[in-house]
Order: C-alpha cells, then sequence, then structure tokens
C-alpha cells in the first residue's frame, strides 16, 4: 500500500486562504487533476486539483478551514500504475506546479461575501422543489464567481458538465427557470430576500411556539412588501354621511324583501366608481419597463375581505354600470364566499382600485397600502357623530366617516389625492351628485 500527500501547491499566494469548499469524501476514488478543494482569497478563487490518482483515505483540511501552499490536503492511497518510487515522489514534491489564480475580477466585498443562498426565505411547493444535488458540486471557479453574483445555491442546479460538472449555461438556465416560476406565482415567498431579518433565539427570552404560514398569509406578505417599495403618500378626509345614514336606514325593509344586507360599503363602490371616471388619472397602472401609463376604461373594484383564513380580495366588475343593489348583492355574494374558501381566482383579478373598510370594527383612520399595479387604495375607517360648525358658528351633529386615501406618488400628484377624497366627501354627503 502506497500512501501519497497531496499538498496545497504554491498559489502565488504569501498568506493563508479560505477552504470554501472540500471536494471529495474520503473513501472517494480520485482521478489526477480531479479537484479536491477550492481555495479563496480576497482577490480569487481556485480549484486545487489531486497530483495522484488512488484512493482518498485521510482529509486534513474542511471547509472553513485556512490553508496556505505546503498545506497536507489529503492523503492518497496511490494505485498501482500511478504508484510512484521515492525519486519520482520527491520529484513530484518539489516540481508541483504552480497554480495562476484565476482572475475572477471580483470586487473587493464580493470575494469575502459569503454565498447567498436563495433557498433561506423561500417556499417552495414541494411537488415542484428542485431536485437538491447532495452530492458534492463540481464547478469551475468561474462558474463560482457567476452564481455567487446571481445569488444562485450550486447545490440546487442540474449540471450538465462531463462527470456532473456545473457548466455557466446550467446556472444561466436555473436562473430562468427560477424567473419563470417566481411570475407564474409558483414560488411563494421569493419576495422575501430583503424583509428578512436575523432573528434572535426567543427561545432564551421565554417559551415559544412556531406556527407554518398558510399560503395566504405568505402571498399578502409578499404583495405588501412589494407594494412598500412603491413612494406613497395617505390623504386623509372625512366625509359627511348623515343623510346617507337616513337613506341606508329607510332601505332596511326594502333590503329585508331582497334579502341583501345594505352596509355603507355599496355606497362607497359607488362613489369611489364615480370619482374613478372623474379623475382618471387614478384608474391607471405604471408600465415602467416600457415607460407607458396604461389608461383603463374600465370601472373594476376590489374590496378586503378579512377571512380566518387571511385577507381576501374579490373584485366587482364593471360598478360604474351597477346599481346600489346590484353592487350590494354582489359584494354580500363575494364576501360570504371569500370567508367559504370559494372565490375563483378570476373573482380575485382585474381591479382598477380597492376599498379596505374597517367601519365596522374601528378605529379614526389608518394608511392602507396600495395594492400593486393598481395606483391607489381607500381605506375606510369607523363613522362617528361629530359637531360640525357652519360659517355663522354654529354647530350641528353629524355622522363624520373618515377616509384615508393611499396613492401611488409617481402616478397621482398630491393635489389630485386631495381632489378625490373632496368629491368622494361630495358624492358621499349628497347621493344626488351621482345623477348628474
Ligand atoms: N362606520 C360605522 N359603521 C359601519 C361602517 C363604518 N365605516 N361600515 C360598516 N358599518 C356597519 C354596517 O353598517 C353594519 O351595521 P348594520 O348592521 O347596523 O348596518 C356593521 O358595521 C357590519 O358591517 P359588515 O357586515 O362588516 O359589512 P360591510 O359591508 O361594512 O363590510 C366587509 C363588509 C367584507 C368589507 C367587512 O366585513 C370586512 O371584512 N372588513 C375588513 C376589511 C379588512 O380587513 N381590511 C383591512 C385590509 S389590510
Amino acid at each position: 500500500m502506497n500512501i501519497e500527500e497531496v499538498l496545497v501547491p504554491d498559489t502565488g499566494n504569501d498568506g493563508e486562504m479560505d477552504v470554501i469548499e472540500v471536494a471529495v469524501s474520503i473513501g472517494d476514488v480520485i482521478e489526477k487533476e480531479q479537484t479536491l478543494i477550492v481555495l479563496e482569497s480576497d482577490k480569487a478563487t481556485m480549484e486545487i486539483p489531486s497530483s495522484v490518482a488512488g484512493k482518498l483515505v485521510s482529509l486534513k483540511l474542511k471547509s472553513g478551514d485556512r490553508a496556505k501552499s505546503g498545506d497536507v490536503i489529503a492523503e492518497v492511497e496511490v494505485t498501482a500504475s500511478e504508484a510512484t518510487n521515492e525519486v519520482q515522489q520527491e520529484k513530484a514534491k518539489t516540481e508541483t506546479p504552480v497554480i495562476e489564480p484565476i482572475k475572477t475580477a471580483q470586487p473587493e466585498n464580493a470575494a469575502k461575501q459569503p454565498p447567498v443562498l436563495e433557498q433561506k426565505n423561500e417556499t417552495i411547493e414541494h411537488s415542484q422543489a428542485p431536485e437538491l444535488n447532495t452530492a458534492v458540486v463540481h464547478a469551475g471557479p468561474a462558474v463560482r464567481k457567476f452564481a455567487r453574483e446571481h445569488a444562485v445555491d450550486l447545490s440546487r442546479v442540474r449540471a450538465s458538465g462531463p462527470r456532473a460538472r456545473i457548466l455557466q449555461e446550467d446556472v444561466t438556465q436555473y436562473i430562468k427557470s427560477q424567473i419563470q416560476r417566481a411570475q407564474n406565482g409558483q414560488i411563494i415567498g421569493a419576495g422575501f430576500s430583503h424583509g428578512a431579518v436575523a432573528l434572535p433565539d426567543f427561545k432564551q427570552f421565554g417559551e415559544i411556539s412556531a406556527q407554518t404560514m398558510t399560503k395566504v398569509h405568505l402571498k399578502t406578505a409578499e404583495n405588501m412588501q412589494r407594494s412598500c417599495q412603491i413612494p406613497q403618500v395617505t390623504q386623509f378626509d372625512e366625509a359627511d354621511i348623515t343623510a346617507l345614514e337616513e337613506f341606508r336606514k329607510k332601505q332596511k325593509n326594502v333590503a329585508e324583501q331582497k334579502g341583501i344586507k345594505l352596509t355603507p360599503m355599496a355606497f362607497l363602490l359607488k362613489a369611489c366608481a364615480y370619482a374613478l371616471k372623474a379623475l382618471p388619472q387614478f384608474n391607471v397602472s405604471l408600465d415602467l419597463a416600457n415607460q407607458h401609463i396604461i389608461q383603463k376604461h374600465y370601472v373594476h373594484i376590489a374590496f378586503a375581505v378579512d377571512t380566518p383564513y387571511g385577507l381576501f380580495v374579490p373584485v366587482i366588475r364593471d360598478v360604474d354600470k351597477k346599481g346600489i343593489w346590484e353592487i350590494a348583492g354582489e359584494c354580500q355574494d363575494l364576501a360570504a364566499r371569500a370567508r367559504d374558501k370559494k372565490l375563483l381566482p378570476a373573482e380575485m383579478q382585474g381591479a382598477c382600485f380597492t376599498i379596505s373598510s374597517l367601519g365596522a370594527i374601528g378605529g379614526t383612520s389608518f394608511t392602507p397600502i396600495v395594492n400593486s399595479p393598481e395606483v391607489a387604495i381607500l381605506g375606510v375607517s369607523k363613522a362617528q357623530i361629530k359637531p360640525v360648525y357652519n360659517a355663522q358658528g354654529e354647530w350641528q351633529p353629524k355622522l363624520m366617516l373618515p377616509l384615508s386615501l393611499t396613492y401611488d406618488h409617481r402616478a397621482v400628484n398630491g393635489a389630485d389625492g386631495a381632489r378625490f377624497t373632496s368629491l368622494l366627501g361630495n358624492v358621499l354627503s349628497d347621493l344626488r351628485e351621482l345623477l348628474l
């Protein structure tokens, strides 16, 4: 049995380098020139090949260690044909080739950063999770650099090169497939890369338990995070709905006969449709990639429904063309089906604008978040009776409805934000406006 030590050759680097990967395991039958370890300095990454062929009997370095030229990497039981006599061994040791660091031209800090594992914050539907390449990853320094720059975990990439080597086109293909899956909504939670923070071990502070987030919860959180990147402003206002409430209450019997619950929501939907037609700059989406403002000539409005399973946002189509009873009926039906988890995906698509009403629950005002690619959302809080003074300084009790309009400031300017809530206030305080 002939055991030979394989050393870190002269790398042209004076100091120690990080062992960022060990590409073999004890017991492996390795070939000459097969990569044993990958070293990384501030400037370059280099694969260190074996100078002999045979069976790996020990490994002296592990990932995370630091190594310099001359350090022992491994011991190999060389195969008979490869066995060298002492003279040859000495010769091999003294003539170990100088390995030129590969000029990777990495930015100073890029080499120092650990590779970002894409898997960290990603929830993948199990049936579609790419098969993990649990074996050792074989890839050249250029491919590793490319993967690191694109935050790709190489253990997830299918290798198409010889001896299961990962090629750059494999990484490119992987990136493309991930983008495709994210666009198709197949990767839920993929958008959390910016929002994730390192958590402390909460157990040190007291008892805890963890619950898996539902898909609805994850999707809502992801949408919220994406929407928060929009520069948005909230305009607050109040609408006098004293007359509206009197009118609504008078309709109670008719509503019962129709089997419809008439709440302020139907009037809000109708008033918003009116405002969207009067101020069409709120009925757009921004196509920044093509530098287009997409004007919508239909008025579909979504409304948020709170359910035990999370937030659902069904859409009422062509609100501008429908009467109050029809809107109220649809609203009731969609909210009930949202709570029974019976909404169809199509019933939650195509909105131009959203209303989020917390009026039945409470609160004086809040700042809703724009539901992108829409450019505005109306938050509604609890109506309260307040003293409202007229020009003569006399006051009257009025039922005031708090409105919070958040808009995408890239699409809508502040003056139009104030115009929108003023117009809503006018319409809601005197429904006859709708007839004009
Ligand atoms: N001020 C005072 N009372 C109000 C009100 C307001 N702004 N809005 C509704 N109410 C009253 C209604 O008139 C009704 O009272 P009534 O039976 O005496 O007529 C009562 O509150 C309950 O109304 P509700 O059944 O909730 O109907 P709705 O049409 O107002 O709301 C939903 C329907 C689906 C919007 C509502 O149930 C819901 O889920 N809201 C939560 C939305 C949410 O979570 N938004 C946050 C998103 S981040």
